[in-house]
Protein backbone atom coordinates (compact mmCIF):
# COMPACT_ATOMS: atom_id res chain seq x y z
CA UNK A 1 0.00 0.00 0.00
CA UNK A 2 1.52 3.35 -0.59
CA UNK A 3 1.85 6.01 2.12
CA UNK A 4 0.90 8.62 -0.12
CA UNK A 5 -1.81 8.35 -2.85
CA UNK A 6 -2.61 11.73 -3.55
CA UNK A 7 -1.37 11.70 -6.93
CA UNK A 8 -3.42 7.94 -8.04
CA UNK A 9 -6.49 9.75 -6.07
CA UNK A 10 -6.61 12.97 -7.95
CA UNK A 11 -5.84 10.90 -11.68
CA UNK A 12 -9.24 8.85 -10.56
CA UNK A 13 -10.85 12.34 -9.80
CA UNK A 14 -11.34 11.82 -6.10
CA UNK A 15 -11.89 14.42 -3.38
CA UNK A 16 -8.51 15.11 -1.80
CA UNK A 17 -7.91 17.45 1.26
CA UNK A 18 -5.50 19.24 -1.31
CA UNK A 19 -3.95 19.13 -4.78
CA UNK A 20 -1.08 16.11 -5.21
CA UNK A 21 2.23 17.98 -6.68
CA UNK A 22 5.11 16.53 -9.09
CA UNK A 23 7.16 18.70 -11.45
CA UNK A 24 8.10 17.77 -14.92
CA UNK A 25 11.94 17.28 -15.23
CA UNK A 26 12.30 17.42 -11.33
CA UNK A 27 15.08 15.07 -11.46
CA UNK A 28 17.51 17.79 -13.36
CA UNK A 29 20.07 20.19 -13.34
CA UNK A 30 19.04 22.46 -10.84
CA UNK A 31 19.93 20.02 -8.04
CA UNK A 32 23.62 20.14 -6.99
CA UNK A 33 23.81 16.34 -6.55
CA UNK A 34 22.49 15.83 -10.42
CA UNK A 35 25.27 18.25 -11.27
CA UNK A 36 28.30 16.06 -9.33
CA UNK A 37 26.44 12.86 -11.00
CA UNK A 38 26.78 14.73 -14.12
CA UNK A 39 30.40 15.36 -14.17
CA UNK A 40 31.26 11.49 -13.72
CA UNK A 41 28.90 9.91 -16.09
CA UNK A 42 27.61 10.45 -19.59
CA UNK A 43 23.80 10.92 -20.51
CA UNK A 44 23.00 7.55 -21.64
CA UNK A 45 25.20 5.76 -18.87
CA UNK A 46 22.90 7.42 -16.03
CA UNK A 47 19.92 6.52 -18.55
CA UNK A 48 21.25 2.70 -18.02
CA UNK A 49 22.78 2.17 -15.14
CA UNK A 50 20.13 1.46 -13.19
CA UNK A 51 21.61 2.42 -9.78
CA UNK A 52 22.12 5.71 -11.07
CA UNK A 53 18.85 5.95 -12.85
CA UNK A 54 17.52 5.23 -9.09
CA UNK A 55 19.10 7.49 -7.33
CA UNK A 56 18.55 10.27 -9.34
CA UNK A 57 14.94 9.39 -9.80
CA UNK A 58 14.59 9.58 -5.68
CA UNK A 59 16.58 12.43 -5.40
CA UNK A 60 14.14 15.18 -5.58
CA UNK A 61 11.87 13.10 -3.78
CA UNK A 62 13.80 13.13 -0.37
CA UNK A 63 15.43 16.53 -1.36
CA UNK A 64 11.97 18.83 -3.01
CA UNK A 65 9.26 16.35 -1.32
CA UNK A 66 6.93 16.18 -4.58
CA UNK A 67 3.83 13.93 -4.58
CA UNK A 68 5.41 11.12 -7.40
CA UNK A 69 8.44 10.03 -8.42
CA UNK A 70 9.50 9.87 -12.28
CA UNK A 71 11.75 7.61 -13.45
CA UNK A 72 14.51 9.34 -14.59
CA UNK A 73 15.78 8.03 -18.46
CA UNK A 74 14.62 9.82 -21.79
CA UNK A 75 11.85 9.76 -24.41
CA UNK A 76 15.18 9.00 -26.76
CA UNK A 77 15.46 5.36 -25.61
CA UNK A 78 13.13 4.22 -27.41
CA UNK A 79 13.96 5.33 -31.01
CA UNK A 80 17.84 4.12 -29.84
CA UNK A 81 16.02 0.33 -29.25
CA UNK A 82 14.15 0.74 -32.42
CA UNK A 83 18.16 1.16 -34.41
CA UNK A 84 17.71 5.17 -34.54
CA UNK A 85 21.55 6.27 -33.25
CA UNK A 86 20.73 9.04 -30.86
CA UNK A 87 23.70 11.00 -28.97
CA UNK A 88 22.88 12.98 -26.25
CA UNK A 89 26.16 16.21 -27.09
CA UNK A 90 27.11 18.40 -24.29
CA UNK A 91 25.83 22.32 -25.07
CA UNK A 92 23.97 20.59 -28.07
CA UNK A 93 21.06 17.93 -26.77
CA UNK A 94 19.84 15.30 -28.54
CA UNK A 95 22.31 14.40 -31.92
CA UNK A 96 21.36 11.76 -34.47
CA UNK A 97 24.26 10.62 -36.82
CA UNK A 98 21.96 9.90 -39.32
CA UNK A 99 18.70 10.90 -39.59
CA UNK A 100 15.66 9.25 -41.49
CA UNK A 101 14.98 10.88 -44.06
CA UNK A 102 13.19 8.34 -46.62
CA UNK A 103 11.38 5.61 -47.08
CA UNK A 104 14.27 3.39 -47.75
CA UNK A 105 15.51 4.95 -44.02
CA UNK A 106 11.93 4.04 -42.60
CA UNK A 107 12.00 0.73 -43.51
CA UNK A 108 15.93 -0.28 -41.60
CA UNK A 109 13.50 1.10 -38.11
CA UNK A 110 12.58 -1.88 -36.12
CA UNK A 111 9.82 -2.81 -33.66
CA UNK A 112 12.63 -4.53 -31.12
CA UNK A 113 12.00 -6.97 -28.33
CA UNK A 114 11.55 -4.70 -25.60
CA UNK A 115 13.39 -7.00 -22.99
CA UNK A 116 16.19 -7.28 -24.86
CA UNK A 117 16.07 -3.88 -25.43
CA UNK A 118 15.00 -1.73 -22.84
CA UNK A 119 15.42 -4.03 -20.11
CA UNK A 120 17.83 -1.83 -18.52
CA UNK A 121 14.57 0.70 -17.67
CA UNK A 122 12.43 -2.24 -16.20
CA UNK A 123 15.85 -2.95 -13.85
CA UNK A 124 15.52 0.55 -13.07
CA UNK A 125 11.53 0.75 -12.68
CA UNK A 126 12.31 -2.58 -9.92
CA UNK A 127 14.89 -1.11 -8.12
CA UNK A 128 13.30 2.57 -7.94
CA UNK A 129 10.09 0.94 -6.50
CA UNK A 130 12.60 -0.59 -3.90
CA UNK A 131 13.85 2.25 -2.80
CA UNK A 132 11.00 4.28 -2.32
CA UNK A 133 9.55 1.74 -0.69
CA UNK A 134 5.90 2.77 -1.13
CA UNK A 135 6.66 6.50 -0.06
CA UNK A 136 4.98 8.01 -3.11
CA UNK A 137 4.17 6.52 -6.54
CA UNK A 138 6.19 6.20 -9.53
CA UNK A 139 5.04 7.40 -12.84
CA UNK A 140 6.53 6.21 -15.96
CA UNK A 141 6.53 7.93 -19.40
CA UNK A 142 7.49 7.87 -22.87
CA UNK A 143 7.46 10.46 -26.08
CA UNK A 144 4.10 10.67 -28.23
CA UNK A 145 5.16 9.32 -31.72
CA UNK A 146 4.95 12.54 -33.77
CA UNK A 147 7.43 14.15 -30.59
CA UNK A 148 10.03 10.73 -31.32
CA UNK A 149 9.47 11.45 -35.15
CA UNK A 150 10.86 15.00 -34.96
CA UNK A 151 14.29 13.80 -33.29
CA UNK A 152 14.20 11.21 -35.67
CA UNK A 153 13.90 13.25 -39.00
CA UNK A 154 15.24 16.70 -37.76
CA UNK A 155 18.64 14.79 -36.38
CA UNK A 156 18.81 17.42 -33.32
CA UNK A 157 16.20 20.02 -31.27
CA UNK A 158 15.18 22.59 -33.80
CA UNK A 159 12.94 26.33 -33.66
CA UNK A 160 10.40 24.68 -36.27
CA UNK A 161 10.80 21.32 -36.84
CA UNK A 162 10.99 22.44 -39.99
CA UNK A 163 12.79 18.75 -41.71
CA UNK A 164 10.44 16.95 -39.60
CA UNK A 165 7.16 18.45 -41.17
CA UNK A 166 8.66 18.80 -44.89
CA UNK A 167 9.25 14.33 -44.58
CA UNK A 168 5.27 14.48 -43.57
CA UNK A 169 4.32 16.37 -45.56
CA UNK A 170 6.15 15.06 -48.95
CA UNK A 171 6.49 11.76 -48.12
CA UNK A 172 3.14 10.92 -45.61
CA UNK A 173 3.42 7.21 -46.25
CA UNK A 174 6.77 6.39 -44.62
CA UNK A 175 5.57 9.24 -41.98
CA UNK A 176 2.91 7.04 -41.54
CA UNK A 177 4.74 4.16 -41.01
CA UNK A 178 7.09 5.50 -39.16
CA UNK A 179 4.44 6.59 -36.68
CA UNK A 180 2.86 3.64 -36.58
CA UNK A 181 6.05 2.10 -35.75
CA UNK A 182 6.81 3.72 -32.86
CA UNK A 183 3.67 3.61 -31.70
CA UNK A 184 3.48 -0.35 -31.76
CA UNK A 185 7.39 0.05 -30.01
CA UNK A 186 5.39 2.15 -27.52
CA UNK A 187 2.38 0.02 -26.63
CA UNK A 188 4.77 -2.60 -26.21
CA UNK A 189 7.52 -0.98 -24.07
CA UNK A 190 4.88 1.22 -21.37
CA UNK A 191 3.13 -2.31 -20.66
CA UNK A 192 6.56 -3.69 -19.88
CA UNK A 193 7.18 -0.88 -17.34
CA UNK A 194 3.67 -1.50 -16.23
CA UNK A 195 4.53 -5.11 -15.54
CA UNK A 196 7.82 -3.68 -14.05
CA UNK A 197 5.84 -1.54 -11.22
CA UNK A 198 4.97 1.83 -12.53
CA UNK A 199 2.12 3.23 -10.96
CA UNK A 200 0.87 5.86 -14.10
CA UNK A 201 2.31 6.55 -17.44
CA UNK A 202 2.64 10.05 -19.13
CA UNK A 203 2.89 10.81 -22.68
CA UNK A 204 4.82 13.87 -23.69
CA UNK A 205 4.01 15.66 -27.03
CA UNK A 206 6.13 18.41 -26.46
CA UNK A 207 6.19 19.23 -30.07
CA UNK A 208 2.62 18.76 -30.53
CA UNK A 209 2.10 22.43 -31.07
CA UNK A 210 4.60 22.84 -34.02
CA UNK A 211 1.31 21.19 -36.30
CA UNK A 212 -1.51 23.38 -36.74
CA UNK A 213 -4.98 22.36 -35.70
CA UNK A 214 -5.72 20.56 -39.24
CA UNK A 215 -2.54 18.62 -38.93
CA UNK A 216 -2.65 17.26 -35.73
CA UNK A 217 -5.18 14.59 -35.91
CA UNK A 218 -3.45 13.07 -38.29
CA UNK A 219 0.12 13.47 -37.68
CA UNK A 220 -0.35 13.00 -33.58
CA UNK A 221 -3.05 12.41 -31.67
CA UNK A 222 -4.35 9.11 -33.42
CA UNK A 223 -1.19 7.51 -32.22
CA UNK A 224 -1.56 8.67 -28.84
CA UNK A 225 -5.01 7.45 -28.92
CA UNK A 226 -3.40 4.19 -30.00
CA UNK A 227 -1.74 4.20 -26.93
CA UNK A 228 -4.23 5.59 -24.28
CA UNK A 229 -6.89 2.53 -25.61
CA UNK A 230 -4.31 0.15 -25.28
CA UNK A 231 -3.11 1.19 -21.44
CA UNK A 232 -5.72 2.84 -20.02
CA UNK A 233 -7.62 -0.62 -18.60
CA UNK A 234 -3.89 -1.28 -17.12
CA UNK A 235 -3.30 2.02 -15.93
CA UNK A 236 -3.40 5.67 -15.50
CA UNK A 237 -2.90 7.45 -18.70
CA UNK A 238 -1.50 11.42 -18.68
CA UNK A 239 -1.66 12.93 -21.79
CA UNK A 240 0.53 16.00 -22.31
CA UNK A 241 0.53 18.29 -26.05
CA UNK A 242 2.57 21.11 -25.20
CA UNK A 243 1.21 23.58 -27.41
CA UNK A 244 -1.95 22.42 -28.33
CA UNK A 245 -4.56 24.00 -26.19
CA UNK A 246 -6.76 23.54 -29.24
CA UNK A 247 -6.69 19.54 -29.17
CA UNK A 248 -7.87 19.69 -25.16
CA UNK A 249 -11.59 19.04 -26.20
CA UNK A 250 -10.76 15.55 -28.09
CA UNK A 251 -7.74 15.06 -25.55
CA UNK A 252 -10.89 14.91 -22.64
CA UNK A 253 -12.84 12.32 -24.20
CA UNK A 254 -10.01 10.02 -25.04
CA UNK A 255 -9.90 7.69 -21.81
CA UNK A 256 -6.86 9.68 -20.68
CA UNK A 257 -6.59 10.05 -16.82
CA UNK A 258 -5.89 13.28 -16.66
CA UNK A 259 -4.70 15.80 -19.28
CA UNK A 260 -1.88 17.98 -19.52
CA UNK A 261 -2.10 21.98 -19.46
CA UNK A 262 0.49 24.54 -20.39
CA UNK A 263 1.40 27.98 -19.23
CA UNK A 264 -0.22 29.13 -22.09
CA UNK A 265 -3.96 28.16 -21.25
CA UNK A 266 -5.58 29.60 -18.25
CA UNK A 267 -6.83 27.27 -16.05
CA UNK A 268 -10.53 28.54 -16.59
CA UNK A 269 -10.04 27.81 -20.41
CA UNK A 270 -8.67 24.36 -19.84
CA UNK A 271 -11.63 23.69 -17.81
CA UNK A 272 -13.88 25.07 -20.46
CA UNK A 273 -12.85 22.99 -23.23
CA UNK A 274 -12.20 19.86 -21.69
CA UNK A 275 -16.38 19.61 -19.89
CA UNK A 276 -14.74 20.28 -16.41
CA UNK A 277 -14.99 16.75 -15.74
CA UNK A 278 -11.45 15.38 -15.94
CA UNK A 279 -8.28 15.68 -14.48
CA UNK A 280 -6.03 18.59 -15.88
CA UNK A 281 -2.05 18.91 -14.42
CA UNK A 282 -0.27 21.89 -14.83
CA UNK A 283 0.03 24.78 -15.61
CA UNK A 284 2.93 27.04 -13.74
CA UNK A 285 4.85 28.98 -16.37
CA UNK A 286 8.17 27.28 -15.46
CA UNK A 287 10.46 30.77 -16.04
CA UNK A 288 7.92 32.33 -13.44
CA UNK A 289 9.95 29.84 -10.63
CA UNK A 290 12.61 33.14 -11.33
CA UNK A 291 10.19 34.88 -8.87
CA UNK A 292 10.88 35.19 -4.98
CA UNK A 293 9.76 32.71 -3.38
CA UNK A 294 6.83 34.57 -1.59
CA UNK A 295 5.18 35.69 -4.93
CA UNK A 296 5.60 31.88 -6.54
CA UNK A 297 3.48 30.66 -3.20
CA UNK A 298 1.04 32.98 -3.89
CA UNK A 299 0.50 32.83 -7.39
CA UNK A 300 0.18 28.84 -6.59
CA UNK A 301 -2.60 29.57 -4.51
CA UNK A 302 -4.17 31.67 -7.35
CA UNK A 303 -3.45 28.92 -9.78
CA UNK A 304 -5.20 25.98 -7.68
CA UNK A 305 -8.13 28.65 -7.03
CA UNK A 306 -8.96 28.98 -10.55
CA UNK A 307 -8.31 24.95 -10.96
CA UNK A 308 -9.85 24.08 -8.21
CA UNK A 309 -8.49 21.94 -5.80
CA UNK A 310 -10.19 18.55 -6.82
CA UNK A 311 -9.37 16.71 -10.38
CA UNK A 312 -6.59 18.47 -10.31
CA UNK A 313 -2.61 17.45 -10.10
CA UNK A 314 -0.07 20.87 -9.49
CA UNK A 315 2.95 20.58 -12.05
CA UNK A 316 4.58 23.17 -14.28
CA UNK A 317 3.51 24.02 -18.07
CA UNK A 318 6.80 22.30 -19.04
CA UNK A 319 9.85 21.23 -17.43
CA UNK A 320 11.83 23.02 -14.69
CA UNK A 321 15.10 24.94 -15.96
CA UNK A 322 18.68 24.13 -15.17
CA UNK A 323 19.34 27.50 -13.19
CA UNK A 324 16.19 27.64 -11.17
CA UNK A 325 17.44 27.86 -7.64
CA UNK A 326 16.58 24.69 -5.28
CA UNK A 327 14.47 26.98 -2.74
CA UNK A 328 12.31 28.64 -5.25
CA UNK A 329 11.51 24.99 -6.86
CA UNK A 330 11.23 23.87 -2.82
CA UNK A 331 8.79 27.37 -2.37
CA UNK A 332 6.66 25.67 -5.55
CA UNK A 333 5.84 22.55 -3.76
CA UNK A 334 5.37 24.02 -0.08
CA UNK A 335 3.06 26.08 -1.43
CA UNK A 336 0.87 23.43 -2.38
CA UNK A 337 1.07 21.24 0.79
CA UNK A 338 0.24 24.62 2.51
CA UNK A 339 -2.83 25.01 0.47
CA UNK A 340 -5.94 25.44 2.49
CA UNK A 341 -9.64 25.60 0.63
CA UNK A 342 -10.93 29.10 0.82
O1 LIG B 1 11.02 14.59 -15.59
C1 LIG B 1 11.98 13.98 -15.10
O2 LIG B 1 12.65 14.38 -14.14
C2 LIG B 1 12.28 12.60 -15.67
C3 LIG B 1 13.31 12.52 -16.64
C4 LIG B 1 13.13 13.04 -18.05
C5 LIG B 1 14.25 13.45 -18.80
N1 LIG B 1 13.86 13.65 -20.08
C6 LIG B 1 15.60 13.56 -18.28
C7 LIG B 1 16.55 14.44 -18.99
C8 LIG B 1 12.02 13.11 -18.88
C9 LIG B 1 10.57 12.85 -18.56
C10 LIG B 1 12.50 13.49 -20.18
C11 LIG B 1 11.64 13.59 -21.35
C12 LIG B 1 12.15 14.27 -22.55
N2 LIG B 1 13.38 14.17 -23.14
C13 LIG B 1 11.34 15.08 -23.38
C14 LIG B 1 9.89 15.36 -23.14
C15 LIG B 1 9.69 16.34 -22.08
C16 LIG B 1 10.09 17.76 -22.44
O3 LIG B 1 10.89 18.32 -21.70
O4 LIG B 1 9.58 18.26 -23.43
C17 LIG B 1 12.15 15.52 -24.45
C18 LIG B 1 11.72 16.44 -25.58
C19 LIG B 1 13.43 14.92 -24.30
C20 LIG B 1 14.60 15.01 -25.22
C21 LIG B 1 15.72 15.66 -24.49
N3 LIG B 1 16.51 15.00 -23.56
C22 LIG B 1 16.13 17.02 -24.53
C23 LIG B 1 15.54 18.08 -25.44
C24 LIG B 1 17.16 17.16 -23.60
C25 LIG B 1 17.84 18.44 -23.17
C26 LIG B 1 19.15 18.68 -23.73
C27 LIG B 1 19.82 19.83 -23.02
O5 LIG B 1 21.05 19.89 -23.12
O6 LIG B 1 19.17 20.62 -22.35
C28 LIG B 1 17.38 15.90 -23.00
C29 LIG B 1 18.37 15.58 -21.95
C30 LIG B 1 17.79 15.36 -20.60
N4 LIG B 1 16.79 14.46 -20.34
C31 LIG B 1 18.21 15.95 -19.39
C32 LIG B 1 17.45 15.37 -18.37
C33 LIG B 1 17.54 15.59 -16.90
C34 LIG B 1 19.35 16.92 -19.24
C35 LIG B 1 20.50 16.00 -19.06
C36 LIG B 1 21.78 16.58 -18.73
O7 LIG B 1 22.18 17.57 -19.34
O8 LIG B 1 22.41 15.98 -17.85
Amino acid sequence: MLKNDLFLRALRGETVERPPVWMMRQAGRYLPDFMKLREQYDFFTRCRTPELATEITVMPIRQIGPDAAILFSDILVVPQAMNIEVEMKPGVGPWLPQPIRSAADVEKVIVPEIQQTLGYVMEAIKMTKRELDNEVPLIGFAGSPWTILCYAVQGQGSKNFDKAKRFCFTQPQAAHLLLQKITDTTIAYLKEKVRAGVDAVQIFDSWGGMLSPEDYPTFSWQYIQQIIDALKDEIPVIAFAKGCWYALEDMAISGASAIGVDWTCAPETARKLTGGNITLQGNFDPTRLYSPPAEIRNRVHQMIDAFGKDRYVVNLGHGILPDIPVENALAFVNAVKEYKTP
